[in-house]
């Protein structure tokens, strides 16, 4: 009997693997609000709700790749060869959904660093990843596409005065089946303290 990879949540934790070989279908839509609600459960210092999400897909996701791999050009950045665009151009049109990634930055508070509010929006990123893969999708954490370039997350509507840009999940159906990571055991990276030594 195949035991489902999400037969309990903490299955599901211990499965969820990057996937950025994807396809359609993309999360049906009830099941995208599932998962950007489940962002919301994020640790949160100060309910700040630090963490914003831009939604892209349908017909928007060519005229993404032309935003950013314009501005990429532009940027002059050598990495980007008419080899490279074409792959990225290719990537991205099998992919049903993208969600672009950002923090928003509480100028006026002092009270939480701006550390704290990084934290929160990479703690609901990775709860989307969790829930998207809990769903039966695949998703894909990239910061390529032009993250860095100013002009891309402007394009976005996220204003590089007052969104920090932190790049862009892909979302969607494995392309491919997708075998179990290699995990790293935990003993590796943990240690018990009992007091100073
Ligand atoms: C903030 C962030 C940005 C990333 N950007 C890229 C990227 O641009 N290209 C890439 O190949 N992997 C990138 N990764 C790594 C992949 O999303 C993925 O985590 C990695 O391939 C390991 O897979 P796993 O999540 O199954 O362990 C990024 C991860 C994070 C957390």
């Amino acid at each position: 009997m195949t035991v489902s990879t999400t037969a309990t949540p903490l299955h599901a934790l211990a499965t969820r693997r990057s996937v950025k070989f994807l396809r359609a279908p993309a999360p049906k839509p009830d099941e995208l609000e599932q998962i950007l609600q489940a962002a919301m459960s994020a640790p949160d210092h100060g309910a700040l709700r630090p963490w914003r999400f831009v939604v892209i897909q349908g017909e928007a996701i060519g005229k993404l790749a032309d935003v950013a791999l314009e501005a990429v050009k532009r940027s002059g950045d050598p990495r980007m060869t008419p080899e490279k665009e074409k792959s990225v151009r290719e990537w991205m049109s099998a992919v049903p959904l993208f969600i672009g990634l950002a923090q928003k930055i509480a100028h006026d508070n002092t009270k939480i660093p701006e550390q704290e509010q990084l934290l929160a929006a990479g703690c609901a990123t990775m709860n989307i990843l969790n829930a998207v893969h809990m769903l039966g999708y695949g998703a894909f954490w990239s910061t390529g596409m032009g993250t860095y370039v100013e002009d891309v997350q402007n394009a976005l509507g996220l204003d590089s005065l007052d969104y920090r840009f932190l790049g862009f999940l892909a979302v969607g159906t494995p392309a491919c089946a997708v075998p179990p990571a290699n995990r790293p055991n935990f003993s590796d990276f943990v240690t018990e303290w009992t007091g100073p030594v």
